[in-house]
This record gives structure tokens, sequence and C-alpha cells, in this order.
């Protein structure tokens, strides 16, 4: 495993400065915009910044999710591809990679992250039982309850309160599991659900000895934890700076103990592992691998490429290396901070402690004006665009979507506008434009009127659903 990489080169001196541990090789042109052209895309795109064209953004921070930029290494990879229906070489170098890094013996790869967690929601959950996380991530949701399984959020309370400041705010409250298994009898439990860094709760990391303590539980009811590992690494770092014994450790080792106390992982390779397609599926128990391998046949493609192109696999087993590197996480997630302190000087609200992946804008403090109905961080997120092309998302009520039972909105606590970082793509300048554009839409607070809902489809409705300024 990696040594760990403790200090830049000015920080070695004691200074203040750092910077990214790579330079640029090749350039991509972007486009500006002027206000009347972006007035027009979002009418066009209604007001919903999944339907814009890319060429119609300027700084795109819309995810952080296969937008990364491959590294000369990766991209000599994707020239190795073994575009083999079976056997694929590239495969056995993934396998060997996840085998690696995250420790679990049997691995299925996917052509992205909710191809993993369809086939692990069809294996692991019967109609009818609880599924436990900290917290939901859409697709993840959706999977469960299609597969019949009934979603509870067991994250702790912190995480639903954007000024908390505790550093684990990814936690499991585990007096809040052990009352549902007790209530429901651990039969009734298809397996817990866990997620590390929590997106929608803004990033926010888990502790080990969270999920030491979920394992001894789980172990005790012979209960299931599965971990979704999409930004692991970026959890490994927090563990590092945060939790007492890790300073010392390498995040590679850290997010190797990490899944020693799980039965499994499925990732979207997208996030973490510095691609921009692909997944996996990796679990400990041999009868359980069966099963899944012979799904992914099914749904994604044969079991040595589920969905992807050898050289995609191949980009992937390198990328999960350069993931752990140390001195990438640092400045990976130095970037976020970066931006959040140039924001926090004009007292911008955000979720605090700032997360791995994003800066999570805090729409109810911008427009207390509104309520949740009236869509406040979509707002926000349409503003951000007319204001100077930057892209960002929804993650409040549009994103929660409605309760199956009752057809309702689900109404989360936190209503937020993302600003996710790609890995490697944009400049500190550019993260000094998106500040100072943030900034002018924060200072025109008052006079925002909100959206409302003009077309709504079945599934994950974030992405396709159609708005309309109030007036
Ligand atoms: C935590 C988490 N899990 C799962 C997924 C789904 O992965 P994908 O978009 O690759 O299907 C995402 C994607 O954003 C995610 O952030």
């Amino acid at each position: 495993m990696s040594e760990i990489v403790h200090r830049t080169m000015g920080q070695q001196s004691g200074r203040r400065s750092w910077a990214e541990p790579w330079k640029i090789k090749m350039v991509e042109p972007l486009r500006m915009t002027r206000r009347e052209d972006r007035v027009k895309a979002l009418a066009d795109a209604g007001c919903n910044t999944f339907l814009l064209r890319s060429d119609d953004v300027y700084i795109d921070l819309l995810t952080d999710s296969g937008t990364n930029a491959m590294s000369d290494r990766q991209w000599a990879g994707m020239m190795l591809g073994d575009e083999a229906y079976a056997g694929s070489r590239n495969f056995y170098h993934l396998e060997e990679a996840i085998q690696t890094w995250y420790g679990y013996p049997y691995v299925v790869p996917t052509h992205q992250g909710r191809g993993a967690e369809h086939l692990i929601s069809r294996a692991a959950i019967r109609k009818g039982q609880y599924v436990p996380g900290n917290m939901y991530f859409t697709t993840t949701r959706l999977h469960q309850e299609l597969a019949g399984g009934i979603f509870v959020d067991v994250i702790v309370d912190a995480a639903h309160d954007p000024t908390d400041l505790s550093p684990f705010k990814g936690d499991v409250d585990v007096g809040k599991l052990e009352r549902l298994i007790a209530e429901r009898g651990a039969d009734n439990i298809a397996y817990v659900s866990l997620a590390a860094t929590v997106n929608m709760a803004g990033g926010q990391p888990v502790s080990m000895a969270n999920v030491k303590t979920l394992h001894a539980l789980c172990q005790r009811h012979g209960i299931r934890l599965f971990l979704d590992a999409t930004r692991l690494m970026e959890n490994a770092f927090f563990i590092q700076e945060r939790e007492g014994g890790y300073a010392d450790q390498p995040i590679a080792a850290i997010a190797h103990e990490f899944c020693s106390h799980t039965d499994g992982a499925w990732m979207s390779a997208k996030k973490d592992a510095l691609v921009n397609i692909g997944g996996w599926l990796a679990v400990r128990d041999q009868s359980l691998f069966e099963e899944l391998r012979n799904l992914v046949v099914v749904y994604e493609g044969l079991h040595t490429y589920g969905g992807l192109a050898g050289r995609d696999m191949e980009a992937m087993a390198i990328g999960i290396a350069e993931s752990t590197q140390d001195d990438h996480m640092r400045a990976r997630i130095g970037q976020v901070r970066y931006l959040a302190e140039l924001l926090q000087d004009w007292a911008v609200p955000m979720v605090q402690p700032v997360g791995g992946h994003a800066i999570f804008l805090d729409a109810r403090g911008f427009y207390p004006q509104l309520a949740q109905s009236e869509f406040p961080a979509q707002t926000l997120a349409a503003e951000l665009y007319l204001d100077s092309g930057i892209r960002s998302m929804e993650r409040g009520v549009v994103s929660a979507g409605r309760d199956v039972e009752t057809g309702d909105h689900h109404y989360p606590k936190l209503e937020l506008t993302r600003l996710t970082i790609p890995r490697r793509v944009y400049t500190q300048a550019h993260m000094d434009v998106v500040a100072e554009s943030v900034k002018a839409v924060y200072d025109a607070r008052a006079e925002a009127r909100g959206l409302r809902m003009v077309y709504e489809p079945k599934y994950l409705r974030f992405f396709q659903a159609r708005f309309e300024p109030l007036s």
C-alpha cells in the first residue's frame, strides 16, 4: 500500500500554498454565453439544469459523476482495451484492483452504480423487508423500493441540520437501528445500506468507530452490512484527518480497513475512481456472488464485462489505484475547501462542515420567503445559471420524490443546491468565478419568486421535471 504523503511542497516549508499533484496536458475550450442566451436556454430547459445542453454551460458543477479528467496513464490504458466478449484481460486487472484496494474476493462489473444497485437489491431484498440506511440516495432507494423493500432512514439527527458541526454526520444512529430491529425482527431486515460518504447529507463521512459498531451489531443479529463505496476514498480522507489513531495511516489502508467491517459493496466508479463510466459490485459470500454473477448476465452483460468495454475496465483499474493516493485526495478536497472558504467569508449559508465532493448551499437560508413547495433549491440552481452560466443541481424536495404509499411529496429537512466539483477538471480561477457568482445571487436573494412544477415524470423526477417561474 502507498506511503502517506503528508504535505505539499509549500506546506513542507510552513507556507499556506498547496497545489495539485499534476499538470495539464490537454485542454477543452469553454463557451462564454450572454445573459439573453441563458434566459432562453433556461426557459427551453424548463428551469431544470439537467435539461440544459452542455454547450450552453460555462462552468459545469452539475455533478462529479463521470465528469473527471483521466490521467495520461488511464488514457494509455484505454489503448490496451481487450475487447473480447468473454474473459477480457482488463476484467482481471479490474478484479485484482478491487481485491487489492477494497479487499472483497468476488467482483461483478456493472455499467455504473445503479446497475450494481439493481442487482444487489434484486438478490438481497425480499418483498416487504426493511432496508435501513444512512439517509437515502435517489437511485439506491428507488432500486430498493422496486425490489419490494421499505427504506428507513437511520442516520444521526445531526445530518439533517446544516449548521451542526459534528465531524461524522454520516454515522448511523445505532439506537435507531436497534429499535428498528427490535420492532420488526432481524428476519425482516434485508440488509443495512451504508453509504460513505453520504451524498444527500452534503458529502458527510462515516467514522471507523461507527462501521465497527454496526458490523458487530449486524453480526449479532445475522444481518448483512453492505457499503455504497462510491466516495469511500474521500471518506477515508476524513477519517485520517478527524478520527483518533488514523492521522499516520495512508488513505488506502483506512479504506481497506473500513471495507473489512462490511459484507460487500457497490460502487459508482464515475466518482472516486476517476473515470467517465463504470461501476462494480463485490461481496465476500460465494453463494451471493453466484447469484449476482448470474443476474448480471440478464441485465448488464457477461460477468467479465458487465456492460463496459474492455478499455473502460482498464481505465477504472488504473483510476482506482490513483484514487487511493494521499496527495491526490488532499488536492481534491483542498479545492472544494478553497471554494467553501471564499463563500464563508461572505457568510453564504451552506452545509457545515463542508464535505468531500461539493458545496451544498442551504437554499432555505437563501430564500426564507419561499415555501418548500415553491422549490427554493431548484430556484437557486436556476438563478446561478442565469447569473453566470454555472450549472448546479437541486438536492431538496424535487430530488426527494414522493412517498410510494401516500403519493405526497417527501419534504426533506435539507433543501440544498449542490455545487459539485469534478476531479482534476477546473482551476482555482474557475472557483473564484463560481464564488463571485454565488455571492451575486445571494445579494439578490430578496427578489427570488420560486417555481411551480409543470411536468413530473414517474421515476427520479429531478432528472426530467419541468418548471415555470412564479410571478
Ligand atoms: C452515493 C451514490 N450512490 C450511487 C450512485 C449511482 O451511481 P450512478 O450514477 O453511477 O448510477 C450515485 C450517483 O450519483 C451516488 O452519488
